[in-house]
């Protein structure tokens, strides 16, 4: 809740009504207008967005607050490029990517650690768009490398990831080289809503 100064011009009550609302459709018109991007220009990010991209993961809910997860932001376009040979299809937003962030759980800490780390890598994707950058989820888990290696064993090498982690996914951030935009509201299945029972 914001905090607003005790003497207001209009009643307390109503600017808190009032901000609520703004705050709410702050929050749909991100879902509105949010897609995965998947190709970004070579515009680096500013220090700042990434300052809050780092404090947006860092709020993300976890399991019996267990807090089980870290993120390596990853910068360097050599590991960057690496990143992208994690599995044959669909690391490609890596190639052209400014940040990777590799979103890792504690498997001993949680037994929710799927959920924490899906959480942690949706916030990212939303709290980039927030900032006017472009992301992908790329999913990690359960994808191979190669025949017989792990997509999940290829990372923890390359990125000294210590045992006992497990690698969820990669969010690929960057500028977005073109202009993307939301779903019509007339794609949505209102059907699959259902009330008091399926
Ligand atoms: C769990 C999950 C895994 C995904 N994995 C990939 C991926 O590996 N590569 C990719 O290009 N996109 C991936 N995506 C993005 C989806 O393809 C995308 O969200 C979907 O096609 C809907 O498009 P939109 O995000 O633009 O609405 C993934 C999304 C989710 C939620």
């Amino acid at each position: 809740m914001i905090k607003l100064p005790k003497k207001l011009p209009v009643s307390r009550h109503f600017s808190c009504f009032v901000i609520n609302k703004l705050i709410r459709a702050e929050m749909i018109n991100l879902l509105r207008t949010r897609r995965s991007v998947r190709k970004f220009t070579e515009q680096p990010i500013e220090p700042e967005k990434l300052e809050i991209l780092k404090e947006a993961i860092l709020r993300a809910p976890s399991s019996k607050n267990s807090n089980a997860g870290e993120y390596i932001f990853v910068d360097d376009q050599e590991l960057i490029q690496k990143l992208a040979q994690s599995k044959p299809h669909g690391a490609a937003p890596l190639l052209t990517a400014q940040l990777a962030v590799v979103i890792l759980v504690n498997e001993s800490k949680t037994a929710a650690w799927i959920e924490d780390s899906s959480i942690a890598s949706f916030v990212a994707h939303l709290a980039a768009h927030s900032l006017g950058l472009g992301s992908c989820w790329i999913q990690i888990r359960g994808r191979e490398y190669s025949e017989g290696k792990m997509s999940e064993e290829y990372i923890s090498e390359l990125l000294n990831i210590p045992e006992g982690f497990r690698v969820l996914s990669i969010v690929a951030v960057g500028y977005a080289q073109r202009q993307h935009e939301g779903r019509p509201a007339s794609e949505l299945d209102f059907g699959k809503i259902h009330e008091n029972g399926f």
